[in-house]
């Protein structure tokens, strides 16, 4: 299996590339200005190459499509950028794929925020009807219809709060412990969250793409915690200091950084229907996931 992964040096993007690559599997990782993965792996920088090109010259068996942004209140914010990033994107390789080649499987990472309905003490499952209330949930459910208009064999894969390396540029919990030992007071919300990690998606993702799953797929975690919890239990088993330095009062995210908050709900999980999917591994603790991840970390 060849595989084409754009958004290569991406959170989740990069994740992947390193584990498929650490797996033996041929994968390419694309960004547009390229770099490395934080296993080492190039990503190859494309410039204004389009989807076309690069499918000719690849000739992948799978494209998944990692690109997007995932700043909810960015979005928000600024709309146009939005819509490029979640949806024209996604249209330019969906019409390309289904132009050019229907053998190619095409995986769209999309996101809980496709629903805006509070969620049932079990979870939203691939049957409920999703209902955007911001714009990146909006823009992530146009993508998904996109992607199943052009595209046979698709997989949909809607994912919650993501932990994946703390080698990697934009590791959120990287950034908060710095802060704190730098002796910064932060902001942190207490919305219920299953943080999930990028490595059990990979590997989840494998395994669907071996078994030739297709349409919509939910992957979290069901272990639940909020980020203060987790920002404050981190840095408890880093032997930091928190004393005035992490706060929660209720705002998210610090009001200053955008010109518009999206709204969420205030309770939001997911969870499958799929009998394909429950032979997949059980997703590790958010707990383990720090122990294993942060613990030796040079902060
Ligand atoms: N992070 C989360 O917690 C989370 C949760 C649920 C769902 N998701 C979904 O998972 C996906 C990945 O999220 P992420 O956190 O990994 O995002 P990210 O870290 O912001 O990565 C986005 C990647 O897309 C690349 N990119 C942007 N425009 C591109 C283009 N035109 N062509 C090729 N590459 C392009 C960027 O690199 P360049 O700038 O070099 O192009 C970057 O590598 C998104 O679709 C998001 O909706 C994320």
């Amino acid at each position: 299996m060849k595989a084409l992964l754009v958004g290569g040096t991406g959170y989740l993007g990069s994740a992947i590339v390193d584990n498929f690559a650490d797996m033996g599997l041929d994968v390419v990782g694309i960004s547009r200005r390229g770099g490395r993965s934080p296993g080492q792996r190039v990503i190859r920088a494309i410039g204004n190459l389009n989807p076309h090109e690069l499918i000719h010259e690849y000739q992948p068996d799978v494209v998944l499509l990692t690109a997007g942004n995932p700043d909810l209140d960015a979005c928000e914010s600024d709309v146009s950028m939005s819509r490029e990033m979640n949806v024209e994107l996604v249209r330019r390789w969906a019409t390309a794929i289904g132009h050019t080649a229907s053998n190619i499987t095409c995986v769209l990472f999309s996101s809980i925020y496709v629903f805006g309905q509070e969620s049932p003490k079990e979870g939203l499952t691939e049957n409920d009807v999703p209902l955007p209330i911001s714009q990146y949930g909006k823009d992530k459910l146009e993508a998904e219809i996109i992607v199943r208009q052009h595209i046979n064999h698709h997989l949909i894969i809607r994912l919650p709060w993501l932990l994946g390396s703390p080698g990697h540029i934009r590791d959120p919990l990287v950034g908060y412990i710095r802060k704190v030992m730098k002796g910064e007071k932060i902001e942190l919300d207490r919305n219920t969250r299953f943080p999930t990690d990028t490595t059990w998606v990979a590997a989840c993702l494998l395994h669907l793409l071996h078994i030739g799953s297709c349409g919509t797929v939910h992957l979290s975690s069901k272990d639940a915690t909020n980020r203060y919890e987790l920002v404050k239990e981190l840095a408890r088993s880093l032997n930091i200091d928190t004393n005035g330095t992490i706060g929660s009062n209720g705002i998210y995210p610090a009001p200053n950084l955008h010109t518009a908050i999206a709204m969420r709900p205030s309770f939001l999980k997911i969870s499958t229907m799929r009998n394909d999917v429950r032979g997949l591994p059980e997703a590790p603790t958010w707990k383990n996931i720090i122990v294993d991840r942060y613990r030796n970390w040079n902060f």
